[in-house]
């Protein structure tokens, strides 16, 4: 059956086109019956457009009252000023006065309603992801990805990169995920891995003299998941030859410059702050700080100002190799009141973290200092505290005492709740800071063994190579990487590093990862055996596409820019997978599922 095509859509018509017979075509977003007249939002992916139903139009009028929302109609008619204008959309000022109207399609009782100001539950949403779709706000977080996508692709383009598809059905790879697993059929009990990233690829690409590679790729990690992470996610990838860190934080912020004027017309400011590792962890407690936070909220070391004191707990706890440390909230130009519930709602907080609670120093409004502890600390320490902190009237200084890695986290993370609970972030504030010389290796305690921080081929910096051969565990977690993470208001958008292109060090890195020269050579033997024939200097990137969206988009979570994301058990809700396969398929792979116990 035929229908009538449209001349415009429903988000371009304006005053301009008064008079105009025109045909639309879209879903039926609203009915409103005002006292006899009808009118019609018409929607599509341009906008909403009014129609106006006239009683005395028999036909048009009989059609309408057969319609529901989001049946699919066509409306032709002359393009009339409307009454009543509406100054927030672009059509506003107009309606049309419809002459035809055919229903191209019917729709059932919705599951739920396609509103701006959606009440459905987030499941209800995924199952029916293109209803949700519908709905403006979501329709935008796709057009911005789109844009951005073109971005990305124009930018690196005009810098002399080369889109390379890697592929999807490959060999493990190493980023410390767990790999979704494909069974092949031609080799029984053999496996292809999703990429976690193209990793391997793009630095092979390297050697095989592409020398700039970029790829908006996808990637696949069976992890736990959160707000931030989906099992299959989208990367910027990026690659290059012949460079340092240098070059590659300069393309990266000049990429991130021309996004963030191109979508949201803000100028960035470049270079990029940045600190070390070792400096953000012992000032703010994490590798991801959120430098958008103004007070002071800094973390300072009082374990020094501490080493004689006659408080027992501070005593003890440095006699014990432990560490005391502070931060410092200023309260009276930020208008805070700190009570005695806040107060033991945030040791409650820090506890979780593993360290034993949280004590306070308080100066009031005149400056006289207050403290549960204050009979304990000599006239000496609490000069010491004030000078180090620059203590001011209404200051409060939180205190935390414990083993070091801890103490620090758990302060990082009162620092971001202090911030929250007191509006101290201004979300229209973008602070990109890149995070640098990342420790090469961490220990992991249980496997009491060593992993990559980053991935195994990263970098050591020149000066840490000696290192390499050291037996003892210190000396090994202080060898340091040319290995960087870019961090946006407390977001890991990015991470990258510097590659390993001598085989000599590579093998060290391997065995100090407790890879044996048989499993190094039988996982990434490919990749060692391709740096024999002439390995570049190399180095690179992947940014975290969705997360850069989703911050584009002011949104928490990746979800609302991803058409069709998991849930947080990695379920598709809408098309229902993971799902069972016919016992034929299972048989052809020679596989066979054992119940579960
Ligand atoms: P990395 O594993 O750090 O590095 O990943 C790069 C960036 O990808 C984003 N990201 C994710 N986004 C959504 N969901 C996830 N599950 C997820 N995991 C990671 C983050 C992260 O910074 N091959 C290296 C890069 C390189 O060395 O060049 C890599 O993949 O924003």
């Amino acid at each position: 059956m035929g229908f009538k095509k449209r001349t415009h859509n429903c988000g371009e018509l304006n005053i301009s086109a008064i008079g105009k017979i025109v045909t639309l075509n879209g879903w039926v977003s609203r009915i409103r019956d005002l006292g006899g007249l009808y009118f019609i939002d018409l929607r599509d992916r341009y906008g909403i457009t009014q129609l106006k139903i006239n009683p005395d139009k028999k036909d048009v009028y009989d059609t309408s009252l057969k319609l529901r929302n989001e049946c699919v109609i066509s409306a032709t008619g002359k393009v009339i000023k409307r009454e009543s204008i509406n100054r927030n959309i672009p059509t506003g000022e107009i309606e049309i006065d419809v002459d035809e109207l055919q229903i191209l399609n019917e729709a059932d009782v919705l599951p739920f309603n396609v509103e701006e100001d959606v009440k459905a539950s987030e499941e209800l949403r995924l199952k029916y992801r293109y209803l949700d779709l519908r709905r403006r706000a979501m329709t935008k977080n796709l057009l911005i990805r789109n844009d951005v996508y073109f971005i990305v692709h124009d930018y690196y383009r005009r810098h002399n990169f080369v889109e390379v598809e890697t592929p999807i059905l490959m060999k493990s790879t190493p980023e410390g995920a767990r790999d979704y697993l494909v069974p092949s059929r031609i080799h029984h009990g053999k496996f292809y891995a999703l990429p976690q990233s193209p990793q391997t690829y793009k630095q092979i690409l390297m050697v095989a003299g592409l020398d700039r590679y970029v790829q908006i790729c996808k990637c696949f990690r069976d992890e736990d998941l959160r707000a931030d992470r989906q099992p299959e996610f989208t990367q910027i990838d990026v690659e290059m030859s012949f460079v340092t860190q240098e070059d590659i934080f300069e393309l990266s912020e000049g990429l991130f410059k021309e996004i963030w004027k191109k979508i949201l017309n803000v100028d960035i400011k470049i270079p990029f702050n940045r600190f070390t590792y070792d400096e953000v962890i012992n000032k703010y407690g994490t590798d991801k700080p959120d430098l958008r936070i103004k007070n002071d909220l800094t973390i300072k070391n009082l374990t020094d100002i501490f080493k004689n004191s006659n408080f027992n707990i501070f005593k003890s706890a440095i006699e014990s190799n432990g560490f005391i440390a502070g931060i410092k909230l200023k309260t009276k130009e930020y208008k805070i009141e700190i009570t005695r519930k806040i107060i033991d709602n945030y040791t409650e907080f820090v506890k979780k973290s593993g360290v034993g609670g949280l004590v306070y120093i308080k100066s009031d409004e005149t400056g006289k200092l207050n403290s549960p502890i204050l009979k304990y600390l000599s006239e000496e320490e609490l000069k010491l505290i004030s000078d180090l902190y620059e203590v001011q009237n209404g200051d409060v200084i939180f205190i935390v005492i414990g083993e070091k890695n801890k103490v620090l986290l758990s302060l990082g993370l009162l620092r971001n709740k202090i911030a929250e609970d007191f509006n101290l972030i201004d979300e229209n504030d973008y602070e990109f800071v890149w995070i640098t010389d990342f420790p090469l290796f961490k220990f992991n305690e249980e496997e009491m063994k060593f992993e990559g921080e980053h991935h195994p081929f990263t970098s050591p910096k020149d000066e840490h190579l000696s290192l390499l051969d050291s037996q003892d565990r210190k000396s090994l977690e202080s060898i340091r990487a040319v290995c960087y993470d870019l961090v946006l208001n407390g977001n890991e958008i990015g991470s990258g590093s510097m590659r390993i292109y001598k085989p000599e060090i590579q093998r060290k890195v391997f065995k100090i990862i407790g890879l044996s020269e048989d499993e190094a050579e039988k996982k990434f033997g490919f990749l060692t055996e391709a740096f024999k024939y002439g390995a570049p200097p190399h180095g690179g990137i992947a940014f975290g596409f969705d997360r850069i969206i989703a911050i584009l988009c002011g949104l928490k979570s990746i979800k609302d820019v991803i058409a069709f994301p998991k849930t947080v058990s990695a379920t598709s809700l809408m098309d229902d997978c993971p799902n069972y396969v016919d016992e034929r398929q299972l048989k052809e792979l020679g596989i066979k599922i054992e119940k579960k116990k």
